[in-house]
C-alpha cells in the first residue's frame, strides 16, 4: 500500500547524496581508483551502470543511424595529428579563465567562484548570522576566533580581526547601515584588508584568502607520441569527438555518395582538464559524447537548428525525461563558442540546479574552412543540381553520455512510504523508475520458494528462454517481498514469479496482462509484478516473451 511520495524530502543536496550512495551500493557508479584515494573527475561504471549507459548509447545510435536515412555512423581515433587542434582553434583558445588563491594555492574557474563560495561552510555560517541579525562585533569576534579560524583561516576578518572590524563599521555606516547591504557585499567587506587599494575582494571559497587575476588555462590534456618528448611529438587527447568527423568529411562523402543535408554520428570519449570537476559525474575530466555533425546547404543552418532542437527534445522524452524538466536556453552572443552562429543549450533540472545536458550549435562552415585552409586539401561539396562547389554549413547536436545517465538516475530516483504486505509495518521503498527501454535489467525471474524443485526448474526454464532476448536476472534468495524491493531499487520494471498456480493451475478465472482471458485451472501462467504500481496480474508463459519484448523495445 502506498502512503505517499517523499518527493519533498528528496530535494536538492539530500537527493543527490542519496543517489550517489545508491550508485555505489548497487554497482552503478564508483569513484575511479577508489582504493588509492580516488582520482578527481574520473568515474567507473559498475555492472548496472554499464548496462544503463549501454542502453542509452545503443538507443541514441539506433535513433540516429538506423531509424534515419540521412545520418551515417563513424568512429574516429582519440589521438589525432596536432595540426587538427591548431586548425580547429583548440590549441590557441580552448581555455577557461582561472583564478588561484594566493594563500592556499587552490585553483577555481573564474565564473565558478561565487557559486563555490555560496556552498562553503564559512559562507553558510556568515549568511545565517546575517539573516538572524547577529552581526555585532562580539558575535563576529567569537566566530572569527573559533569556526572562522577553522573554516576560513585566510579571510581578512580572521587574519586581521581588529582592523577589519573597525574598517567594516566605517564602511557599513558610509553605505547607510547594514539593511542597505546584501550578504554578498557584506562578506566582501569581511574579506577585504583595510589597506586594499583595489576595491572589494572576492575571497577564496576554500580558505577565504585573496584570489589572483584571471588567466587562461587550456583544458586539453597534452601528451607525446613516440619515444622522444619534445615539441615535435606533442598532441592532445581529444576534447570533443567532433573534429575527426570534420577532418574525414570528404572520405565519408566519397564513400557514401550522400547528398546534402546529411550527418555523421559518433559516440566516444572526450577529455578535458576541468579546473573544478563537480556534481558527481556532471563535470568530469574523462567523459563520453554523442555528437552529430549535420551538413546542410549554405543559408539553411538556422532552419536546421530549429529542427534539431525539436528532434532532440522529443528524443529525451522517449527515454523518460519529460519535456517539462528540460529548459531551452538560447545562449546569448557573449557566451557562445567563437565558432557558433547560434546555440541552444538543453538544460535539465538536476537536483543541484538547472544545468546543460546538450548543446545544439550552428557552427556555420567554420570547421571545414579551417581544415581546408590548414591542410590545403579541398573539402568542398559538389552540388549536382546547381553544378556549384561550396563548403556546407554544420548544425551540431552534441550530448553528454554521462550527463544523460545522471539525468536518467535523477529522474528515476524516488522514495515512498509503503506498508509491507507481510509484516504490516511501514517502510520506505526506494525505487528507480527507469523507462523499460533504459532499465539496466528488464525483468527478474523468481521461483516463489527456492526449496521446491518444480518451481525452480520452471523459473530457470523461463530465465533461460529470456536470456537471448534481453538482460534479465534470476533471484531465489530471501522472501519474495524482499526480492521485489531489491529489484525496485535498481529499476527493474517487471518481476516474473513462478508460483504454485503456475504448476497447479490458476485459482480463479482472470484477465491476463495482455487482455486475454485466463480460465480457472489454466496451467503455465506466472505472476507479473509491475515495479511502479506494484500491481500483480497473471500472464500465460506463452504470451510473456512477446509482451515483454514489446514493452522494452
Ligand atoms: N562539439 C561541441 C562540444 O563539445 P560542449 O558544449 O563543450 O560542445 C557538449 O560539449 C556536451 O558534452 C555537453 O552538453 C555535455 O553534455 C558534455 N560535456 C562537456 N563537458 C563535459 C564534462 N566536463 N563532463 C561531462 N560532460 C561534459
Amino acid at each position: 500500500m502506498i502512503y505517499g511520495s517523499m518527493a519533498d524530502s528528496n530535494a536538492g543536496a539530500g537527493k543527490m547524496e542519496k543517489i550517489v550512495a545508491l550508485c555505489k551500493r548497487r554497482g552503478f557508479i564508483f569513484q575511479s581508483s577508489e582504493i588509492y584515494g580516488g582520482l578527481n573527475g574520473a568515474w567507473d561504471y559498475g555492472p548496472l551502470g554499464v548496462e544503463l549507459k549501454r542502453n542509452l548509447k545503443d538507443y541514441w545510435w539506433r535513433s540516429m543511424t538506423q531509424l534515419r536515412d540521412d545520418i551515417v555512423g563513424f568512429d574516429g581515433s582519440i589521438l589525432m595529428n596536432r595540426a587538427v587542434w591548431q586548425a580547429s582553434g583548440h590549441e590557441a583558445t580552448f581555455s577557461d579563465p582561472m583564478v588561484a588563491c594566493k594563500q592556499c594555492r587552490k585553483l577555481f574557474r573564474a565564473d565558478q567562484v561565487w557559486p563555490a563560495i555560496e556552498q562553503s561552510d564559512w559562507y553558510d555560517a556568515l549568511a545565517e548570522m546575517f539573516a538572524l541579525g547577529q552581526l555585532d562585533t562580539l558575535n563576529l569576534k567569537k566566530w572569527a576566533e573559533t569556526k572562522g579560524r577553522r573554516d576560513a583561516p585566510n579571510l581578512a576578518l580572521v587574519r586581521n580581526l581588529p582592523v577589519t572590524l573597525s574598517w567594516l563599521s566605517e564602511k557599513v555606516q558610509a553605505d547607510g547601515g547594514l539593511s542597505k547591504l546584501s550578504v554578498k557585499e557584506f562578506i566582501q567587506y569581511l574579506a577585504t584588508e583595510q589597506f586594499a587599494q583595489t576595491g572589494l575582494i572576492t575571497p577564496c571559497p576554500h580558505c577565504g584568502g585573496e584570489l589572483s587575476e584571471p588567466r587562461a588555462f587550456n583544458l586539453m590534456f597534452k601528451t607525446y607520441i613516440g619515444a622522444t618528448q619534445d615539441e615535435s611529438s606533442i598532441t592532445y587527447l581529444r576534447p570533443e569527438t567532433a573534429q575527426a568527423m570534420f577532418v574525414q568529411f570528404k572520405n565519408v562523402l566519397d564513400t557514401t555518395q550522400k547528398k546534402l543535408p546529411f550527418g555523421i554520428a559518433q559516440i566516444g570519449k572526450a577529455f578535458r582538464n576541468e579546473i573544478n570537476p563537480r556534481n558527481f559525474t556532471f563535470r568530469s575530466r574523462e567523459f563520453e559524447q554523442m555528437e552529430v555533425e549535420f551538413f546542410v546547404k549554405p543559408g539553411t543552418g538556422p532552419e536546421w537548428l530549429e529542427k534539431w532542437r525539436e528532434e532532440r527534445l522529443s528524443w529525451y522524452e522517449s527515454i523518460g525525461i519529460p519535456r517539462a524538466k528540460i529548459h531551452v536556453l538560447t545562449v546569448p552572443d557573449k557566451d557562445r563558442a567563437f565558432y557558433s552562429q547560434g546555440t541552444y543549450d538543453l538544460e535539465y533540472e538536476f537536483p543541484f540546479g538547472v544545468q546543460e545536458l546538450e548543446g545544439i550549435a550552428h557552427r556555420g562552415n567554420y570547421d571545414l574552412k579551417q581544415h581546408a585552409e590548414h591542410s590545403k586539401k579541398p573539402l568542398e561539396y559538389f552540388d549536382e543540381e546547381t553544378k556549384q562547389k561550396y563548403l556546407p554549413e554544420v548544425v551540431e547536436p552534441s550530448a553528454g553520455v554521462d550527463r544523460t545517465v545522471l539525468a536518467l538516475l535523477c529522474e528515476a530516483f524516488d522514495e515512498e512510504t509503503i506498508k509491507d504486505d507481510e509484516s504490516g509495518k511501514e517502510e520506505v521503498r526506494t525505487v528507480l523508475r527507469f523507462s523499460p527501454r533504459m532499465a539496466p535489467i528488464k525483468a527478474a525471474v523468481f521461483p516463489l520458494l527456492k526449496n521446491k524443485p518444480e518451481l525452480v526448474a520452471k523459473a530457470r526454464e523461463i530465465y533461460g528462454a529470456l536470456q537471448p532476448l534481453m538482460k534479465v536476472a534470476y533471484a531465489d534468495t530471501a522472501a519474495i517481498g524482499r526480492r521485489y524491493r531489491r529489484f525496485d531499487e535498481i529499476g527493474t520494471p517487471f518481476g516474473i514469479t513462478v508460483d504454485f498456480e503456475t504448476l497447479e493451475g490458476a485459482k480463479e478465472a482472470c484477465t491476463s496482462a495482455t487482455g486475454a482471458p485466463i480460465a480457472a485451472g489454466e496451467k503455465d501462467t506466472v505472476t507479473l509484478r509491475h515495479r511502479d504500481s506494484m500491481k500483480q496480474e497473471r500472464i500465460a508463459i506463452g504470451d510473456l516473451f512477446s509482451w515483454l519484448l514489446m514493452k522494452v523495445a
